[in-house]
Order: structure tokens, then sequence, then C-alpha cells
């Protein structure tokens, strides 16, 4: 029943916000000042439009191609800012795009290209920049979602090429996470959050983080919660540190699914960080670490030990500010805002995981997702050889987990899930096996053949399948 209002009140808004439009590009079109004689009538007027928008380069969200003459000097361009400068001046300011929303469809849609590059770029904070802000039908929806002051809410961010600037829409069912190195990551929205908005769609997205750049908030209440952190240097955490910010100290963050920006993701910055970007980068995160993530910060320090000897300045002020807002702990939002966070809320271990009969340590080996997990040496060192045993029995190294899909099969290391299946272990803390459930195989040493990769076995009760799971402490 209040779906239905709802979709009513949109609706209504929806087709007064058509008109409206359809009006003003009546009276304003140049075709009806040079023109008087052309047909005033809603229709044909709307055909011109859609007409006319679609041809020329960029239309309708498409790649614009480079012809092979203009190649070199396109290169040349692309260096001024790392993204095709002669495409992006190609494009007509107010290029067409298709409608990428759910409960679209209503409307005209365009976007309106801001691309005076340079005072653009300079202004924006993020070394990427907003391009075009699209549908002004959305940023009135996104007006009648803020439920209350203290949400702050950001849109599905498309992704415009920087090649050839095609518009691609970007997903609902992803939302803002992060990893133990404290990256932003999108992750797939969990069951919970479905459930929660009872299937719809079209209902804002409550997200543990934002990528940064595109939100929207309440003015008093941005400056209440401390605005920006001003210890922090031109770019880097400064979402984590808002996003942690606003859900610790009693604030929301919601991603309102109707609202598109299309946003240039760049692969390199035109720009020179002083001390470096990983400099700049790993100072920033580590005042986010020591003020909003209590205890948790170990999983970022032991991931990425070299950031310890990053001097990260004096915290206190924002440390004061986290006081006076009476802000809750960061196992609160583990808890209760983001349970499938990366980062366990609960765990058995942290480190090294060492093989009793080898003595050698489970080693990510800096592998990506999908490949088989190493074991080397033991370093101590944390990095690549950090290991978690978590209290939902997961073996994970940062965002994965070690995974087994066949008997005697290679462990593998794919993206948690969080529904136990081939990712389930049973650690034995008396006998120091690794039981692998759905198998029934317990984690061993390597064989012959490879001697650099663990091997699934069944459960005897030799050395080889013994394994010691460690807290490990910094520093040491
Ligand atoms: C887009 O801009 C061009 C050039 O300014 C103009 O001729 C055209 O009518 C505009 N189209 C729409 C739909 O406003
Ligand atoms: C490791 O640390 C966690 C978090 O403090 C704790 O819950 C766990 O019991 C510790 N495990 C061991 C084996 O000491």
């Amino acid at each position: 029943m209040r779906r239905f209002v709802y979709c009513k009140v949109v609706l209504a808004t929806s087709l007064m916000w058509v008109l409206v439009d359809v009006f003003l590009l009546l009276y304003f079109s140049e075709c009806n000042k040079c023109d008087d004689k052309k047909e005033r009538s809603l229709l044909p007027a709307l055909r011109a439009v859609i007409s006319r928008n679609q041809e020329g380069p960029g239309e309708m969200g498409k790649a614009v191609l480079i012809p092979k003459d203009d190649q070199e000097k396109m290169k040349e361009l692309f260096k001024i800012n790392q993204f095709n400068l002669m495409a992006s001046d190609l494009i007509a300011l107010n290029r067409s795009l298709p409608d990428v929303r759910l409960d679209g469809g209503q409307t005209l849609v365009r976007g309106s290209m801001s691309h005076g590059h340079w005072d653009f770029m300079q202004r924006s904070l993020k070394t990427s920049a907003v391009f075009s802000i699209l549908e002004i039908l959305c940023l009135k929806k996104a007006r009648f979602f803020f439920s209350s002051r203290k949400t702050v809410v950001c849109p599905i961010i498309d992704v415009i090429s920087d090649d050839t600037f095609e518009y691609m829409a970007g997903s609902d069912m992803t939302y803002g996470g992060f990893n133990w190195k404290l990256n932003f990551r999108w992750y797939p929205v969990p069951q919970r959050e479905m459930d929660r908005r009872k299937g719809d769609r079209t209902l804002p997205v409550r997200t543990p983080t934002m990528a940064g750049g595109l939100f929207s908030i309440d003015r008093n209440y941005f400056e209440e919660i401390g605005t920006y952190d001003a210890g922090m240097d031109i770019w880097g955490g400064e979402n984590l540190e808002m996003s942690f910010r606003i859900w610790q100290c009693g604030g929301s963050l919601e991603i309102v699914t109707c609202s598109h920006v299309g946003h240039v993701f760049r692969k390199a910055t035109p720009y020179t960080f002083p001390g470096g970007t990983g400099h700049v980068i790993n100072k920033n995160n580590r005042r986010l670490a020591e003020v909003w993530m209590d205890e948790f910060k170990d999983f970022f320090y032991i991931i990425s030990p070299g950031v310890v000897k990053v001097d990260y300045g004096d915290v206190s002020v924002r440390k004061a500010l986290r006081e006076n807002l009476k802000c809750k702990p960061f196992s609160w939002y583990l808890e209760n805002i983001y349970p499938d966070s990366q980062i366990p809320r609960r765990y058995y271990s942290l480190g090294e995981i060492r093989n009793v009969e080898t003595n050698q340590c489970l080693d990510n080996m800096g592998r990506k997702e999908n490949e088989k997990v190493g074991i080397f040496n033991c370093h101590g060192m944390g990095g690549n050889q950090v290991f978690s045993y978590t209290a939902d029995k997961e073996i994970r190294t940062d965002d994965l987990c070690l995974d087994v899909s066949r008997l005697n099969g290679p462990v593998t290391m794919l993206k948690c899930h969080h529904m136990r299946g081939n990712q389930l272990w049973e650690y034995d803390a008396e006998k120091l096996t690794l039981r692998h459930v759905n198998s029934n195989q317990c984690l061993d040493e390597p064989s012959e053949e490879d001697k650099m990769v663990p091997t699934m076995r069944e459960c005897g009760d030799g050395r080889s399948q013994q394994w010691l799971l460690r807290n490990m402490t910094l520093g040491a």
C-alpha cells in the first residue's frame, strides 16, 4: 500500500518535471526563435529533441572513435589530463544519454557535460573529476529520500570511459566496502540489505562506506560532525574516514539508486604528490585507523607493515571530536552496519599459519583471486603471510578465503562469500588440524611435485597436518 502511494507521488513529480522540461525546451530552443512557424504542440518537439540528440559523437552514451589520422594528436592530448581530451571536446555539452534507472523511462534523459577541463579539475578534491550530472528528475527524487538531516546520500556512480567517453551504467547491486589495506572497494549488496528493503531495488541502499567526492549532506550537519580531517593531505582515505565517522557518530549513509552520476575514472593521476602517492595515502590511512578503528587497526598494520614507519602527525583534535560527539566503537560498526565486512568482528587468530612438520607458513605470494595459496619459509613480517581464522570458520587473507572445491583439490583463494560451503574449515586446537568440512579432508604439507603449495589429504595424525595459528603482535 505504502509503495503504491509512493509510486503515485514519484510519478506525479516525474510528470510535472517532464512538462516543465518540455516547456523550457520549447521556450528557449533556438529553433523556436528562428522559426516561428514551427508547430508548438508537445509531441513534435519531443521527437525533435530525441532525434537531434541521437546523432553526433558520443550521443546516447556511445563510444567516440577517433579517426586513424588523429591518433597521434589524441595521444599527445591524453597526457595533459590523463583522459581523452579529443573525444571529450567532440562531445556536445548537452550529450544525450540512455536512461539507466530501474524505475526510469518516463522522461528525456540528458547529460550536462562539464568539460572546461582545467579549472574544473582543480576545483575537484579527487584525482578524478565528476563530469556529467545527469537528470534533474533524480535530483528531485534524491531530495525526496532525505529521510533525516543526518542521512548522507550518494548516487550510483556510472562509468565514463577515459578512452572513448562511452557511458556505462553502474550497478545497484554493489555497495561500498574496504579491504584490510583500507582500499575502498565495491562488494555485492548482501541478502540482509535486500531483505530490509523487501526486495524493492528502487529504495536507497544503506552502504557501509562511500567512494567520496559524490555525495549530498546537510550543510549544518556537515559542520557538526567535523567536515574533513584537516590533517590529511590531498587525497586518499578521506572517504573512509567520513564514512566511519557518519555511522559511528549517529548518522547514516545511503546510495539513492535512482540517482546516477557519470564519472571519468582515470588510470593515472596528472598531479604530483609530495613524497609520492603512496606516502600521502599511507599517512591519511594511518590517521583514520588511529582515530576510528580501535583495536581493528591491527588488520591494516599487519597486512601492510611498512606503513608503521609513516608519520601521521597529531590526531588529538580528531580524537577529541570523537569523544565530544560520543561516537560508538568500531566493533559496533562491524556488528551492526557491516557484518559482512572483510575485517571479521570476531576471530580466533590473526597472524601466520605455520606447519609443524616443515616449519613453513601459508603465504598468499601476492597472488590474486582464483589462484592457489602458497607456502614458504616463515618470515614473521606479516604482509603476504597474514591469515585470520575467523569466528565464522573461514581462513582469510584480506578479502580472499581459502576454498577447496574437489577431493584432493588445490587450495585456492576466492572472494569470501560468507555462505560457509567450500570455505568452511574446522580447526582442532588440540590435534592442531585444519579440516575442510565439505570434503572432510585435512590441510597438509606440499607434495613432492610442487613444494610451493599445500595439499588436501585424508585426515590422519601426522605432524604434516598440524598447524599453529598465532596472534601476531605489532613489531614482533
Ligand atoms: C545542444 O546544443 C547544440 C549547440 O549548442 C544546439 O544546437 C542543440 O539544439 C542542443 N540540443 C538540445 C537538445 O538542447
Ligand atoms: C587472538 O586475538 C583475538 C582478538 O583479541 C582473541 O579473541 C583470540 O582469542 C586470540 N587468539 C589466541 C589464539 O590467542
